[in-house]
């Protein structure tokens, strides 16, 4: 059933899909059990859920219209047990309302760029190969690199090229970009590029990967507001979940899995005022992690499918009752 042959299912290899059906399925067997898919991207994971869970609808939600809208031809023999949403994932309460929902029995977060967005040349991802530069997730949005690159000062260039590409030479290349922008407005990734490879010293242009990767993935979280849309969805996520009701979060750099360790500790940790040797009343954590850590796609499954070797996966459940 489904789309197994479809366009889709061929544009986007879900990562760690065995295991996270394996993490979420126990909460989605009771009748009218919900399933968020906060990224559909190519529906891989929502597919497996759909075959795998019997009961449960998928509520779907992406930013990437040209995703819903293959998604949606996927997962189209489901019927009504798949409802879609153009949207971002921070605004899952109005997803929810709009369903109707006041809580779901799991979701699931894997965060960052499809294949699909990657591979479509013309979308301004890749750095190795000559587009414009856009890397807009929503194509109905207005912000693009260019206009970052052509327009934000240089010490705003600086600190996203250090906080989301931790590049050690983002004040050199915000200032090499700020110095050739001057002359000409960059409006294609090779003009940027090539600034950029300039501007790391030569002895450490070679290293580390390609000199632009970091810069690349600056700009993304960047004109995306990957940071700021992370942050708000994973409390709206635990508020959503109902009792025995779990949440999965695939990241992949480390300022995504930093995000996504706090939360999950801060969910899951007592909130013992200090000196008091036992947890009062209310102060319980009302949700338990169901990972050890960050758990890592096993090597068979890195060789089949390169983009999953980044990729860290955590879960937690939310208990049944108010512990205490
Ligand atoms: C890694 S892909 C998901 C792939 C999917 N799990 C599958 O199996 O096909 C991430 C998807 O999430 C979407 N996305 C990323 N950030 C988002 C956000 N803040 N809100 C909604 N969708 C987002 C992207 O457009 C992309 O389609």
């Amino acid at each position: 059933m489904g789309g197994s042959g479809s366009n889709a299912a061929a544009l986007h290899v879900p990562v760690l899909a065995e295991r996270i059906v394996e993490l979420l399925a126990p909460a989605l067997s009771e009748p009218r059990s919900v399933y968020v898919d906060g990224t559909l991207g190519m529906g891989g994971h929502s597919e497996l859920i759909l075959q795998s869970c019997p009961n449960a609808t998928v509520v779907g939600i992406d930013r990437d219209p040209a995703a819903l809208r293959l998604a949606g031809e996927r997962l189209a023999a489901y019927g009504s047990r798949v409802r879609l949403h153009h949207a971002t994932y921070h605004e899952l309460p109005e997803v929810l309302a709009d369903e109707g929902l006041t809580s779901v029995q799991a979701i699931c977060l894997d965060l960052g760029l499809s294949s699909l967005q990657i591979d479509s040349v013309e979308r301004g991802f890749a750095y190795a190969t000559d587009a414009p530069l856009d890397m807009r997730m929503n194509s109905e949005q207005s912000l693009t690199a260019a206009d970052i690159v052509n327009s934000w000062s240089e010490s705003e260039l600086a600190r996203i090229l250090r906080v989301h590409g931790e590049e050690r030479f983002a004040a050199r290349i915000a200032g090499a970009i700020v110095k050739a922008r001057a002359d000409q407005e960059f409006t294609t990734s090779a003009q940027l590029v090539a600034v950029i490879a300039d501007a790391i010293p030569m002895a450490a242009r070679h290293s580390g990967g390609h000199p632009a990767k970091r810069s690349f993935q600056a700009l993304r979280i960047a004109v995306n507001d990957e940071i700021a849309s992370l942050s708000a969805v994973l409390p709206a996520a635990l508020q959503a979940l109902a009792p025995g009701g779990r949440l999965a979060v695939l990241a992949y750099h480390s300022g995504e899995d930093r995000l996504v360790k706090r939360a999950f500790a801060d969910a899951t940790s007592d909130r013992v005022p200090a000196g008091v040797p036992e947890v009062p009343a209310g102060y319980a954590a009302e949700y338990r992690l169901l990972t050890r850590g960050a758990e890592r796609p096993n090597p068979a499954e890195i060789q089949t499918n390169p983009r999953a070797a980044s990729a860290r996966l955590r879960a937690l459940v939310r208990h049944q009752e108010v512990v205490r």
